[in-house]
C-alpha cells in the first residue's frame, strides 16, 4: 500500500490522486493521509511529477510495538557503510513526541557505535520537502516517517517529495500588470488532473487564454498540443511571442495553435473545439476585485448578471456543437464581511459565503454535473462542485467538473 501525505486543502488533493488512478482502491483516507491500495512504487514515481497536490508519498512497515521503530532504523543505517543520516517525522495524533523518537534513535546510534545524524533542526517539527531535499534524504539516506494511532504503529520510509523550491521558480515571465487575474498554477494542476483521463489523445483547449497558465501546464504536464482562443488581440498577440520563447528557452514539445474568438459566439470558428479538443479547462474572469472596503451585495449582482449571459451562450452552443468531451471550469463565489462598517481590526474574519446561484440553473439546462467523487469515499462537496479558497481575499473559486447533455 502507498500512503499520500495531503496538503490542507485535503479535498483537491484526493480528487487529484483519485483522477489519476481511478482504478486504485481507496484503502483509507483522513484530512492528512490517504491510502491507496494495489498501487505499485514504480508506477508512481512515473508520473509523480505531475502530482502537485501531494507533499510526498511513502511505503509503511506495520510495528507490534513503539520500540521496534529503532531496530528498522538500526538495521537500514547498517546498509550504510559510513555515516547515515536520516530524518524522522510524525503523523496523527499519537501520544508519542517526536523529540522522544529522535532522542531514542541518537542513543542506540551511540550504544551500537554507529556514525549517524538526524537531519531534524527542530525536535519537535517534522522536516518540511526543501529540507528533505536539501540534506539528501530521498537521493542518498533516508527520510523516516512514524505513524501512530490510537491502536496501531507504521513506520519507514519516504520515497518520493514535492520540490517545492524548484516549483517556485515555474514563472514564466509574465507581465506582472495582469497577474490580478492569473489561475494559480497549482489550481490548474489540480484541474487538469481532474478532467484527463486514459481515453483522451493529447488535445486540451482554452476559450479564454488570459496568461495561459492552464495550458502551459497542461502541456508541461500530459498534452500535447494545446489549443487557445481569447477575445483580446492583446491577450492573442503576448501568447504567441511569450509561448515561443517559452518553447525555445525550456526546449519544450508542444504544438499551439491560437485564435482571436469572442467564446459568446464559439460556434463561428468552431475548428478548435469541433475537430481537436478532448477536454476544455478554463476559467473566466471572477470579475472585478473586490476588497473589503468596496464589496457589496450589490456589485455581487451585478457581476452575477454579467457573467450569467456569457455563460448561457457559451454553453448552449457547446451543446449546439455536440461537444462531448469533459469540461472542467471554475466560477467565482464570494464572502461578504458579516460587518463591514466596522473598523478593520474589529471584523470578524468569516464572512457570509454568496454562490453564483444563476449558474447552477445554466449547468443544470446544459450539462450533467459529473461527481468528482465516488459516492463510496463519502467526500462531502457542495453540488459536486470543489472549493478553492484563498486566505486574504473576498472573490474564491467554484471548480466543476462537466459533460453537455
Ligand atoms: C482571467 S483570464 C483567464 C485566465 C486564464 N484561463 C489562465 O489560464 O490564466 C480572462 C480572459 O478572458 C478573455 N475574455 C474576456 N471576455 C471574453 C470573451 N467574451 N470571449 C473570449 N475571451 C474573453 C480576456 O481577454 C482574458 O484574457
Amino acid at each position: 500500500m502507498i500512503w499520500f501525505l495531503l496538503w490542507r486543502e485535503f479535498k483537491l488533493s484526493i480528487a487529484e490522486i483519485v483522477n489519476i488512478f481511478p482504478d486504485k482502491k481507496v484503502f483509507f483516507y483522513d484530512k492528512q493521509i490517504l491510502i491507496l491500495e494495489n498501487l505499485e512504487k514504480t508506477e508512481i514515481l512515473e508520473i509523480a511529477k505531475n502530482l502537485w497536490w501531494i507533499i510526498k508519498i511513502f511505503e509503511v512497515k506495520k510495528l507490534e510495538s513503539k520500540e521496534e521503530f529503532l531496530e528498522n532504523l538500526f538495521l537500514e543505517a547498517n546498509n550504510f557503510e559510513s555515516k547515515f543520516n536520516y530524518a524522522i517525522n510524525i503523523f496523527w495524533n499519537s501520544k508519542t513526541k517526536l523529540s522522544e523518537l529522535l532522542k531514542k534513535s541518537k542513543r542506540i546510534f551511540k550504544e551500537k557505535q554507529k556514525s549517524a545524524r538526524f537531519a531534524n533542526n527542530d525536535l519537535n517539527k517534522n522536516l518540511s520537502s526543501a529540507q528533505i531535499i536539501n540534506n539528501k534524504l530521498l537521493t542518498k539516506w533516508w527520510d523516516f516517517n512514524f505513524i501512530a494511532s490510537e491502536k496501531q504503529i507504521f513506520f519507514w520510509k519516504t520515497f518520493w517529495v514535492q520540490d517545492i523550491e524548484n516549483y517556485s521558480k515555474r514563472d514564466y515571465e509574465k507581465q506582472t500588470d495582469m497577474q490580478v487575474w492569473m489561475l494559480p498554477p497549482k489550481l490548474s494542476q489540480m484541474m487538469i488532473n481532474i478532467g484527463k483521463n486514459n481515453e483522451m489523445k493529447d488535445n486540451i483547449y482554452d476559450p479564454f487564454v488570459g496568461l495561459w497558465t492552464i495550458l502551459i501546464e497542461a502541456s508541461l504536464m500530459w498534452f500535447k498540443n494545446v489549443y487557445w482562443s481569447d477575445i483580446s488581440d492583446r491577450m492573442v498577440e503576448t501568447s504567441i511571442s511569450n509561448l515561443r520563447k517559452l518553447k525555445n528557452t525550456h526546449s519544450l514539445d508542444f504544438y499551439f495553435e491560437i485564435v482571436k474568438q469572442n467564446a459568446k459566439f464559439i460556434h463561428e470558428e468552431n475548428i478548435l473545439i469541433e475537430k481537436k479538443a478532448d477536454l476544455i479547462i478554463t476559467e473566466w474572469y471572477l470579475w472585478e476585485v473586490m476588497t473589503q472596503n468596496n464589496i457589496s451585495e450589490k456589485r455581487i449582482f451585478e457581476q452575477r448578471e454579467r457573467l450569467k449571459e456569457l455563460y448561457e451562450r457559451f454553453f448552449s452552443w457547446l451543446q449546439k456543437l455536440n461537444f462531448s468531451w469533459i469540461i472542467i471550469i471554475c466560477f467565482p463565489f464570494w464572502e461578504l464581511p458579516l460587518s463591514n462598517s466596522l473598523p478593520k481590526g474589529e471584523r470578524t474574519k468569516i464572512g457570509r459565503y454568496i454562490y453564483f446561484e444563476e449558474i447552477y440553473n445554466i449547468l443544470n439546462k446544459y450539462t450533467e454535473i459529473q461527481k468528482i467523487f465516488s459516492d463510496d469515499l463519502k467526500l462531502e462537496t457542495k453540488v459536486w462542485s470543489l472549493l478553492y479558497k484563498r486566505e486574504k481575499q473576498l472573490v474564491w473559486r467554484e471548480i466543476f467538473k462537466l459533460k453537455i447533455k
